[in-house]
């Protein structure tokens, strides 16, 4: 193990929701890997031990992914068990004996952020947080920018900046960082990866499944906090960022920042959110909620690079498919085909459920002279099924303190700033019908020239 490497880690929240989709399978996943070989110790209050850990484990890689006989075993071996109060000092003691001698435990909070400075204060008293101790943090981070930098001052009082890593686990899927391979390893983009070429960005994140069971969390979160202010802006930073002068993860960090402060604040006129019938019927929401499952936006990024090309971003539960897709849509040809209806080039990178890189040419239709038929030049690939998932890249990356693919705090903080306004105002709330791609309001109010692009699942 390199002596960055985290040593321990430490897991609170260890009998809950999210330990159980995707703690433990990624756990698995990395013991499969032969990247995980420290003491693995689950924190909850339960009153539970350590076999009925276990049974909750074996349980979750069964529902999830499936079990690896041989990879659980490892796993029973590494797992340990600390059940206590989190306000309580001994059950930071008991943490830290079970530490033992290790010296660069990551401690990650997969708690709700309201018990963060409790758990953060408590580290640090029971001498868990020194030199080389990391912590973990689980998104939203805050639910505004001034909450955002109250838990920032939180964890800084603990931990070091470089020893914070916060979770946006769209940074740890591979068709998202490979976003900036392709666009800086690839010569063919550059030239026209700017205003002077492009009309338009779009980027679509749509899901054709409601709130699954979490409508509590839900309600109190809605679609512009849970996906377009960490996911989606992360996905638009590595479209418009300028390439970074070094890959390490700082030079990075400061590139996506630089895109965030480039952006004025989000504008009423430019939003349109939406709840789909049916979500007050959801168990956890309240009846007169007006929460939105849907929300689209136009922003502008006020660069060199890209002042004056608008930025849509959408995305919304129970739309027609589940997809995310971002469309680079280029100037429209001088038309010297008239009469051809001549449709713009286009740019597609598709993240999920498949991964594709298009470009869109006009061609002559092949049964009409007269007319022009754009074709795609196509690359695309299921995900491999050896592919890490995404909490597995990120969780092995904060244990060997990469921060590359984390938020940075003055990151998450600009986020918020763009998005603060309207969440203050509040905008009106608009019905659609489930597997719509939203109200018709989009139609009217945030609409890109030459329309959406509604992303077509087939297979
Ligand atoms: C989560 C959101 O962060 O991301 C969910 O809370 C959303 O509402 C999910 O469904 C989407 O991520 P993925 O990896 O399942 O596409």
């Amino acid at each position: 193990m390199n002596t960055s490497h985290s040593d321990a880690l430490v897991f609170f929240g260890a009998t809950g929701d999210l330990a159980y989709k995707k703690i433990f399978p990624s756990l698995q996943a990395m013991l499969k890997r032969g990247h995980l070989n420290v003491p693995v110790i689950g924190v909850a209050k339960a009153g539970w031990n350590l076999d009925q850990l276990k049974a909750r484990a074996k349980d979750s890689l069964e529902k999830h992914g499936g079990l690896d006989p041989a990879a659980f075993e490892k796993l029973s071996g590494l797992l340990r068990y600390v059940d206590g109060d989190y306000k309580d000092a001994a059950t930071f003691q008991a943490i830290r004996k079970e530490l033992g001698s290790a010296q660069r435990p990551a401690h990650y909070l997969a708690i709700p952020p309201v018990l963060f400075a409790t758990v953060v204060e408590q580290l640090g008293k029971a001498g868990c947080a020194e030199d080389g101790a990391r912590v973990i943090v689980e998104k939203p981070f805050g639910t505004d920018c001034v909450s955002a930098q109250r838990l920032n001052g939180i964890l800084l009082q603990s931990f070091s900046e470089k020893h914070i890593f916060r979770i946006d686990h769209y940074l740890g899927k591979k068709p998202v960082h490979n976003m900036l391979f392709f666009r800086f390893a690839n010569a063919i983009l550059e030239p026209f990866w700017n205003r002077h070429n492009i009309e338009s960005v779009q980027i679509t994140m749509a899901e054709d499944f409601g709130v699954q069971g979490r409508g509590g969390f839900y309600d109190q979160t809605g679609t512009i906090r849970d996906v377009m202010q960490n996911h989606l802006f992360q996905v638009m930073a590595n479209l418009a960022m300028e390439p970074p002068v070094r890959t390490d993860s700082e030079s990075l960090r400061d590139e996506k920042v630089k895109v965030l402060k480039a952006i004025p604040p989000l504008e009423a006129k430019n939003v349109v959110r939406g709840q789909f019938r049916g979500y007050h019927k959801e168990p956890g929401v309240a009846p007169e909620s007006t929460t939105e499952t849907f929300a689209a936006f136009k922003l502008e990024i006020d660069s060199w690079r890209w002042r004056g090309v608008p930025f849509y971003i959408r995305a919304g539960k129970c739309l027609p498919v589940t997809c995310t897709e971002i469309l680079v849509r280029l100037q429209q040809p001088p038309t010297m085909y008239e009469g051809f209806n001549l449709k713009s080039n286009y740019c597609r990178l598709r993240i999920s459920p498949d991964i594709a890189f298009a470009i869109s040419l006009n061609n002559i239709a092949p049964e009409d002279e007269t007319a022009s038929q754009p074709v795609e030049i196509l690359g695309s690939r299921c995900p491999h099924a050896d592919e890490m998932d995404a909490y597995e890249r990120v969780l092995g990356d904060a244990m060997a303190g990469d921060a590359t693919l984390f938020a940075r705090e003055d990151y998450v903080e600009e986020a918020w700033r763009i998005v603060d306004p309207v969440l203050k105002t509040g905008t009106p709330v608009f019905d659609y019908e489930q597997k719509t791609w939203g109200p018709a309001m989009v139609e009217q109010k945030v609409i890109p020239k030459g329309g959406w692009h509604n992303p077509v699942v087939t297979g």
